[in-house]
């Protein structure tokens, strides 16, 4: 019998298949640095709440998200209509590019950014407009600003940028948005504005009031440690905004275990502060560390570093080094850079494993 394949969308073939790491399956002591995740547990009372709402199950969790929407409002002073929550804020950026792109729209992000982002216009047929990050492994907004055309319809700043782990401070951002013109959406990826010391994180809200087509793009996957349950959420400066991501996308995406969890994680901001002083030391530390072995280190404000490996070493042949002695990391190849690594800073106990096992890696 002659097997016929399915016929596929051709936009299929444009859709670049996103870099998720391995090790999902691995023992307990291998230390994953790989994905930019917390090492710390959820709390006790967010399981407790995640368990609380598994009783329910049998009716389809609340489509509005109105506890959770209202949890938000209250915490960063945006009206709950124009909150939009997400299936994990990847699911706002794919409604983002649903509800903004098509053939002949161009949309603006710089690179390396996050792997999602060419996604982003090869779904849509759109142009992607990918500019290279400056000397210093961060945004080049001057440059950024200059790629904005008539065909411009979304410009995306991660920030702090993944995988390079760099930030530009508010007062750059605030005169770059000044230059796009207000037709144009800039939403801004904040997944790891927490771990930034450049600014208060919650400064940016500030820029919705001025700016209706600014959207600061947040996530409880990162200093929240909830990334297993899959929340973020988008503080827009239009309604319209939230109104076009909820139009593109299915019923009930963000199911009721997820909105208990974050409404829960939510009452707990001391915790946040902690795991933001626990990451910052840790980075802290391994960006000392990896400087005195003489590697160029991104200047980080992120839960991640970006390093920079010595010319004559083999960047696969690092990461399978580190790999064999229990640690992953990200290699930059798969990330938009070949010859750097992408380190998620972990426990004390990762850090120390890390740096252990890349210092017998880089000066063999
Ligand atoms: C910059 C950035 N934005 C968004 C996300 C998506 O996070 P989530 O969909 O888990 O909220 C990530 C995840 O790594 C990220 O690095």
């Amino acid at each position: 019998m002659s097997v016929v394949p399915i016929e596929f969308a051709a936009h299929l073939r444009r859709i670049p298949v996103y870099p998720a790491a391995e090790g999902y399956a691995l023992p307990d002591e291998v230390a994953l640095m790989a994905s930019n995740e917390s090492p710390d547990p959820p709390l006790p009372e967010v399981i407790r709440a995640v368990e609380g709402a598994l009783g329910t199950v049998n009716r389809y969790p609340d489509p509005s998200n109105a506890v959770l929407r209202r949890r938000l409002s209250d915490r960063y002073g945006v009206p709950a209509s124009r909150i939009a929550i997400g299936n994990g804020s990847c699911d706002i950026l794919l409604a983002a590019a649903e509800a903004l792109l098509e053939p002949g729209a161009e949309v603006v992000y710089g690179w390396p950014s996050f792997s999602i982002y060419p996604h982003l216009s090869a779904a849509t047929g759109a142009t992607p407009i990918p500019v290279p990050l400056d000397a210093d492994d961060r945004h080049d907004l001057d440059r950024m600003a200059g790629e904005v055309t008539v065909a411009t319809r979304l410009v995306v700043v991660c920030n702090p940028n993944n995988p390079t782990s760099t930030a530009v401070p508010l007062d750059e951002i605030r005169t770059f948005v000044e230059r796009v013109p207000p037709h144009v959406a800039v939403l801004l990826d904040e997944a790891y504005c927490e771990f930034s010391l450049l600014d208060d994180p919650d400064a940016s809200i500030d820029l919705l009031a001025a700016h209706p087509n600014v959207v600061l793009l947040r996530t409880f996957s990162k200093v929240y440690g909830l990334c297993g349950l899959r929340v973020g959420f988008a503080l827009c400066g239009s309604e319209s905004f939230r109104a076009a991501v909820d139009q593109v996308r299915q019923p009930f995406f963000c199911n009721a275990a997820a909105q208990a969890g974050a409404i829960e994680a939510l009452r707990h901001q001391d915790e946040v502060a902690r795991r933001v002083e626990r990451a910052v030391a840790g980075r802290i530390l391994l960006e000392s560390e990896l400087d005195d072995l003489g590697l160029r280190v991104a200047e980080s404000q992120a839960n991640f570093v970006w390093l920079h490996l010595p010319e004559d070493a083999d960047e696969a042949d690092v990461v399978r080094g580190l790999a064999e002695r229990g640690v992953l990391v990200r290699a930059g190849r798969a990330l938009g850079r070949e010859g750097a690594l992408r380190v998620t800073v972990g426990s004390d106990e990762d850090n120390v494993g890390f740096l252990a096992a890349l210092r017998g890696l880089v000066q063999a």
